[in-house]
């Protein structure tokens, strides 16, 4: 594939969390860069700033990216709808699979023949939790959910894709954390901070996270080695927290005391079977039922060695060394 003019990479989802910073760290590489948006409207047209340009378009609408990977040497596809399920549960499956399976599919008919690498940002849920065991990539996949289903389906049409010449990667990803973040640390920062978090026991859960630098690197390091074609790597910062760990981290990072006392998990686990009648009865769920309770207390433990020994990719951060910049951005949020 000859090319001509800049190395141009696109970012999907580089409006988002984790590719705000994956697109900040190319620019800063001088990588001239494109970023998918369905803002303000969908329908190709481009606007520029700073080394990178907007292309409009809706990754379930194929013609809407039409001419997107023209020119473009590396694309990282991060674009995709959150896993967490709200009540309207066919809707956001439906949702789901036309974002991530359908848009997938979408992109990559767009990429055929004019892309060098393509690295396919995924999640752990594609291959399931192993509970108070360890998992690598090599673990039989049992996706979770319609968000693990969906990503499963992707990952699988990306290797596929890979088999016609093009270098892809898939990396899955577990809770990523960093200021900026969205999901359950940031909402148990709040929770803790506002004394509305119950001090936890040490069950000795098992959970792998990742900061997002961390991320930006396996994904740069994914896209400049030929030994990561047609490989899934699980990208982690090769730490383990226990909720009672993230709590006490937490709390530090807040500056208030640990309380000297914890609650017990047999009244938890009451209050959640209570929390569950309850929900049944207004057709809500509380913020404590079991499926919450399992969740807080159950153990998602994986293993990024692989990509270490293929790649060279060490994690530089973890969450106490996160934490306080977490937590300055959760204080500026609330001011404003
Ligand atoms: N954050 C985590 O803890 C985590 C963990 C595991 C895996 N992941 C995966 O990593 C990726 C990035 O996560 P994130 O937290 O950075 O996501 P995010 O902040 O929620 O951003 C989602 C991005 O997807 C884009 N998008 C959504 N639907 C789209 C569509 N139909 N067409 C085009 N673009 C669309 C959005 O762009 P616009 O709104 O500008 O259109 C936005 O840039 C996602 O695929 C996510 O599932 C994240």
């Amino acid at each position: 594939m000859e090319r001509h003019g800049p190395y141009i990479a696109l970012v999907t989802g580089g409006t988002g969390f984790i590719g705000r910073r994956l697109v900040s760290t190319l620019r800063r590489f001088g990588t001239t860069v494109r970023v998918l948006t369905r803002k303000p409207g969908s329908g190709g047209s481009v606007r520029f700033q700073d080394g990178v340009s907007f292309f409009f378009g809706d990754l379930g609408d194929r013609s809407s990216l039409r001419g997107l990977c023209d020119g473009v040497e590396s694309v990282f596809h991060l674009a995709g709808l959150a896993h967490t399920e709200p009540r309207a549960h066919e809707d956001y499956a439906a949702n789901q699979w036309r974002t991530t399976v359908t848009g997938t599919e979408n992109l990559l008919e767009e990429a055929a023949g004019k892309v060098t690498n393509f690295i396919y940002i995924s999640s752990v849920k594609a291959m399931g939790e192993g509970g108070s065991a360890e998992l690598s990539e090599t673990a039989a996949p049992h996706p979770q959910g319609a968000y693990g289903k969906a990503r499963f389906a992707a990952e699988s049409q990306v290797l596929e894709f890979g088999r016609h010449g093009t270098r892809v990667c898939v990396l899955r990803l577990p809770m990523v954390y960093g200021a900026g973040c969205k999901g359950n640390v940031p909402r148990m920062i709040e929770a803790v901070d506002r004394n509305r978090f119950p001090p936890l026991p040490e069950m000795h859960n098992r959970r792998s996270m990742v900061h997002v630098d961390d991320v930006v690197q396996a994904a740069l390091l994914s896209a400049q080695s030929s030994r990561a074609s047609g490989q899934v790597y699980i990208v982690t910062d090769g730490h383990t927290y226990s909720t009672r760990q993230i709590y006490v981290l937490i709390c530090n990072a807040l500056g208030k005391p640990v309380p000297g006392w914890t609650v017990p998990v047999g009244l938890l686990r009451s209050a959640a079977t209570a929390g569950d009648m309850i929900g049944a009865i207004l057709h809500k769920p509380l913020p404590l039922n079991t499926g919450v309770l399992d969740k807080l207390l159950g153990s998602a433990w994986y293993s990024s060695r692989k990509i270490t020994e293929d790649l060279g990719f060490h994690p530089t951060r973890d969450l106490e060394s996160a934490l306080p910049d977490m937590v300055a951005y959760y204080r500026t949020c609330r001011r404003s």
